[in-house]
């Protein structure tokens, strides 16, 4: 049984980008019988970033939410908040003793902020140790990431190696599992779908905010009664990632006829939002007004993994006599 773990980063609710692309494949990866799945939610790794408490949990808990919502076994696999597990900053020191200074200073997600060093933290720079503790504490055997985390993966196999190296074998090498973006969600203005871009759709929004960002999907001018085509508009190709193959070609066929303008086109993506997702926004707002009830789930995941993390950690200490 391959154990396959990754973080999840906690940066906000999750949008329908991170959700076709990156929640529920990762869903469908861990039913097989053949992977056990330990997903976190890397909320140490945000505080590099966010020093904010109340933005902290809640964006914690809209990511756990948004991941239940949509039917994450929690029973199956193992579903944690990173800072739940003390362990692992206990082992990040330990690996940093193993560290050499210039794999860190060499890293792109240090170098890309380099320009203005004041700027800084001292966690921005050793954020690859804490990811490979996340990783080297479970024994992971896989590793599902996007390219831009590859060279992280390397650094975490660099240091397991001469932690190994120097102190005999202890730590399993996890191997990186590159998750081609096979689907690339656009956002309301055409680009890939971003935090960043300020061009999200968040289906799990009340309906009138989810309305209006569905109104700010840029198209063309062509007026109503004009045949439009469907496959470089952004209302379409939204549509066609979530909506069935008779709806497809109905909402093809609306466009190619005429009569048929981009008010409807948007409101049709709507209903079909509401629709296609009832289920999940349901769960997903108990939960937010019940959040008691995903501290309780984060709690049974962080008593599974602490179970993997004590051991892991302490064979690591007998290596060193400490
Ligand atoms: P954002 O770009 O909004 O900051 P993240 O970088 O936090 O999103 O991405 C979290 C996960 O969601 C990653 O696995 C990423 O590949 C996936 N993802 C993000 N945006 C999209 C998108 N538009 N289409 C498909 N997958 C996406
Ligand atoms: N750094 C990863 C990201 O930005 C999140 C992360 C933290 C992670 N720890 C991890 C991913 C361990 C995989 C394994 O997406």
């Amino acid at each position: 049984m391959a154990r396959i773990l990754t973080g999840i980063q906690s940066s906000g609710i999750p949008h329908l980008g991170n959700i076709l692309g990156a929640i529920l494949p990762a869903i469908e990866m861990s039913k097989s019988n053949k992977n056990e799945s330990l997903f976190f939610i890397a909320d140490l790794h945000s505080l590099t970033t966010i020093k904010n408490a109340e933005k902290i949990k809640h964006n914690t808990y809209a990511t756990a939410a948004a991941w239940l919502a949509f039917g994450f076994d929690t029973k199956k696999n193992i579903f944690y908040r990173q800072s739940d597990i003390s362990e692992v900053t206990e082992l990040m020191w330990i690996l940093n003793c193993f560290t050499p200074y210039p794999m860190l200073a060499n890293a792109h997600s240090f170098k890309d902020k380099s320009e203005n060093l004041s700027d800084v933290n001292s966690g921005l720079f050793t954020y690859p140790v804490l990811m490979a503790a996340d990783i080297l504490l479970y024994d992971a055997n896989k590793v599902p990431v996007g390219k831009d985390q590859l060279q992280h993966l390397e650094m975490t196999r660099d240091i397991a190696g001469t932690f190994n190296h120097l102190m005999g074998e202890t730590l399993i090498l996890p191997e990186s599992q590159v998750t081609e973006n096979f689907m690339i969600v656009p956002g309301v203005d055409g680009r890939k779908m971003s935090k960043s871009y300020d061009n999200t759709i968040n289906i799990f929004a009340d309906e009138k905010s989810l309305k209006k960002q569905i109104l700010k999907i840029v198209t063309d001018s062509l007026g109503l009664e004009e045949p439009k085509e469907p496959d470089t508009c952004n209302i379409f190709n939204i549509y066609k990632l979530i909506a069935s193959d008779d709806e497809i070609e109905n909402m093809k066929k609306n466009y190619l006829n005429g009569g048929f303008g981009y008010g409807h086109a948007k409101n049709a993506l709507l209903e079909l939002i509401l629709k296609k997702f009832s289920a999940e926004r349901k769960i997903y707002s108990e939960l937010m007004e019940n959040t008691e009830e995903i501290e309780l789930k984060l709690k049974e995941g962080s008593e599974k993994a602490k179970k993997i993390a004590s051991s892991v950690l302490q064979r690591v200490k007998n290596k060193l006599g400490i």
